[in-house]
């Protein structure tokens, strides 16, 4: 049942299949669990459909592939790194927000290589109680849970004077809350696996674009935020972060003389391919042993716009 409203989440296509490859695990270790659905909640309504209350971990039947949960995985850069970490043997638990049916056809597109290995999670990551939620469940299904990657974020122009509250906190949950939240509710199970966790930040933490000042100290409390947990989670679980510069314009302010701008100043001269950011991903999670609280550019070699 939905805890905020008490209503179950619709069934779909998704729960079935979901729940076949739940069954699957559960054999695999001689121990039923549960009988709930993993659903995927009405993307219609997102606001009032949502997560069903925690599952219990599974520690009796953990996934024997590694598991990473990838917020904002529908599409884009979260997409690229969801598909580089399956293809290297990660089971995903790909969450999305509004992109679900983005969502499910990366998953089914996974599903097809490696049947059982992936999880399709929606939640608005501004909702405080959720965040909790979507690392029990991921933990709920997999038994484990080996990495998390905090790449979902808002962005949006804010220029200083006409910045509302509003936008602030839209960007500030997205940005920083929701990654330090999730990094909490992540840190047992990182702990239990000595995994890793990434952040995605930005060129602008470092080099502040004029229009974005909020968007840009959101990414510079991102970026404090991975020094500070690499601290307090080392030695265990070792955390950092990605500063991208331009990979993929946004969808929206399609600004051709600012591109021109941005490239100009790019050392290599042109954009980075979604692949060169998936890569580093993987290393830094998977194989940057000795690399924690850093925060690496994939920029191209950016000077300030
Ligand atoms: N693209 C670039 O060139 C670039 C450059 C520098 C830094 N970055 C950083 O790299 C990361 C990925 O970039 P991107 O361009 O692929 O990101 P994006 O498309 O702007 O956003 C990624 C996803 O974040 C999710 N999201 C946003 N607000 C949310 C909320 N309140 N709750 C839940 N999910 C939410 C959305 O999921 P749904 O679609 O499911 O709603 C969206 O698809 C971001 O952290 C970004 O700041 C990107």
């Amino acid at each position: 049942m939905n805890r905020q409203n008490g209503r179950a989440p619709p069934a779909s296509a998704t729960c079935s299949r979901i729940s076949a490859c739940r069954r699957a695990l559960c054999a695999c270790a001689s121990s039923e669990r549960g009988g709930r659905d993993i659903g995927l909640p009405n993307h219609d309504n997102a606001q009032d459909t949502g997560i069903p209350e925690p599952l219990v971990p599974a520690t009796d039947a953990p996934s024997h592939h590694p598991v990473a949960l990838v917020t904002g995985a529908a599409r884009r850069l979260g997409a690229a790194i969801a598909r580089r970490l399956h293809g290297a043997g990660y089971a995903i638990a790909i969450h999305c927000h509004r992109s679900t049916g983005d969502a499910q056809a990366l998953s089914d597109a996974l599903e097809s290589t490696r049947p059982c290995s992936t999880l399709v999670l929606q939640a608005d990551l501004a909702q405080f109680d959720r965040l909790p939620e979507l690392v029990a469940r991921t933990v709920g299904h997999f038994g484990r849970l080996d990495a998390l990657v905090n790449n979902a974020a808002a962005f949006f122009p804010t220029p200083l004077g006409t910045t509302t509250p509003a936008q602030w906190d839209a960007l500030f949950n997205a940005n920083v809350r929701a990654p330090y939240f999730l990094s909490q509710a992540a840190a047992p199970h990182l702990k239990a696996s000595r995994g890793a966790i990434l952040n995605l930040s930005d060129v602008y933490a470092r080099q502040p674009r004029a229009d974005l000042p909020a968007y840009a100290t959101s990414k510079g409390a991102l970026e404090a935020m991975t020094r500070a947990l690499a601290v307090s989670m080392a030695p265990d679980v070792r955390v950092n972060a990605i500063a991208p510069g331009a990979i993929l314009w946004p969808d929206e302010h399609g600004d051709d003389a600012l591109r021109q701008r941005i490239l100009a100043r790019t050392a290599l001269g042109r954009v980075g391919d979604i692949d060169e950011i998936a890569a580093t991903a993987l290393w830094l999670l998977r194989d940057a042993g000795y690399t924690t609280g850093s925060v690496i550019a994939v920029d191209g070699g950016r000077d300030p716009v």
